[in-house]
């Protein structure tokens, strides 16, 4: 087991080992103490999970109450959360209470959302049953809905009590899904982290535990700095430009990890074109991709994809801020005229 601190607005610890799901209670007493909880899951995640977890929160002596959603990017919406907030105000659940998020990153990130603005905000934990959720959306206190103009357009930072991550429940992950995970994981490693990069050449599954608890430490250091996104919390925004216009592209068909790995490699490709880095570099990053089972061929032009991208929320006027790798484990923000984007896209492009 191994536990990470995050020291932002709010500290509190991750939590990584196996079967902690069963010890869920326990874990929830020491970060919150005594209260109501509401136990916000997927149809999916329900089925698989949900009775261990009740059964430790309830042999804690805590009372339950449980909101389903379905399955998928298409329940992170404003009616999924309108839906919440009414659920929670009907079981009065009051200002001392606290919702926990079971599941994937559209659970945490709507239970997350819901914890923000209900009562103008309770406490909430992270429960992450997937490896992307693991490392990326359940710590760090973004939480948000998609909007129907694009994904993640409305939400508040609110940091969780606890982040719990029960490595077990990585076993039940369809391969697809696990490999989404494992796009931000290698970020990670070339953002800021060869020797990272180096040893996931290894596998990421055989050393899961510890894949895990590095991220959530690269994740910790950087919202620690730039809690509110405003300066180097962007580098986690690695490839997700692109990837953002990928998933707006394929009508979301494409998988956030798959085009976040897409996204990534145009914009290496493109720092290549630009003499920033070397094409050894892109050719390592595209073979550990394809080694975790993640596509990188984009099959949009960079017509389409500029009119995707223009649509992102990172847009500052008439410019965009990238993140560019100079070299795996050296990313920097690189900014650019709007006006430029579709012809840095095309560099990116094969
Ligand atoms: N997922 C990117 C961030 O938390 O900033």
């Amino acid at each position: 087991m191994k536990t990470v601190k995050v020291n932002a607005s709010k500290s509190y610890d991750v939590i990584i080992g196996d079967r902690l799901l069963e010890r869920l209670g326990e874990y929830v007493n020491e970060a919150v103490g005594k209260c109501r909880l509401c136990i916000v899951t997927d149809d999916k995640v329900d089925a698989l999970y949900s009775e261990c977890a009740e059964r430790s929160l309830r042999s804690s002596g805590y009372e339950t109450e449980k909101f389903v959603i379905k399955n998928g990017e298409a329940s992170k919406n404003t009616t999924s959360l309108i839906a919440l907030l009414e659920f929670l105000a009907e079981n009065r659940f009051t200002r001392s209470d606290c919702i926990v998020a079971l599941g994937g990153g559209v659970v945490g990130d709507l239970a997350g959302f819901a914890a923000g603005v209900y009562l103008r905000g309770i406490r909430f934990i992270q429960a992450p049953t997937t490896l992307l959720a693991a490392v990326d959306s359940s710590v760090g206190g973004k939480t948000a809905v998609d909007l129907e103009a694009g994904k993640n357009l409305a939400g508040v930072f609110h940091q969780p009590s606890l982040v719990l991550c029960d490595t077990r429940t990585l076993d039940t992950l369809e391969e697809r899904i696990f490999s989404d995970g494992c796009a931000e994981v290698i970020k990670y490693a070339i953002i800021n982290d060869k020797p990272m990069f180096e040893r996931l050449k290894g596998g990421i599954k055989s050393d899961i535990e510890r894949v895990i608890a590095e991220c959530v430490a690269h994740k910790a250091e950087i919202v620690e700095k730039d809690e509110f996104d405003r300066g180097c919390r962007q580098l986690l925004n690695l490839g997700h430009t692109v990837g953002h216009a990928i998933e707006l592209c394929s009508g979301l068909t494409v998988s956030h990890g798959s085009a976040v790995a897409i996204g990534t490699v145009i914009i290496t490709r493109a720092s290549v074109a630009l003499g920033y880095t070397s094409d050894d570099e892109l050719c390592e990053i595209i073979s550990l991709f394809k080694s975790a089972g993640l596509p990188t061929d984009c099959p949009y032009s960079a017509e389409e994809l500029f009119g995707a991208a223009t649509a992102d929320k990172k847009r500052e006027g008439d410019s965009i801020t990238l993140i560019l790798p100079y070299g795996i484990g050296n990313c920097k923000p690189y900014k650019l005229p709007v006006s430029e984007l579709c012809e840095f896209i095309r560099k990116g492009l094969r």
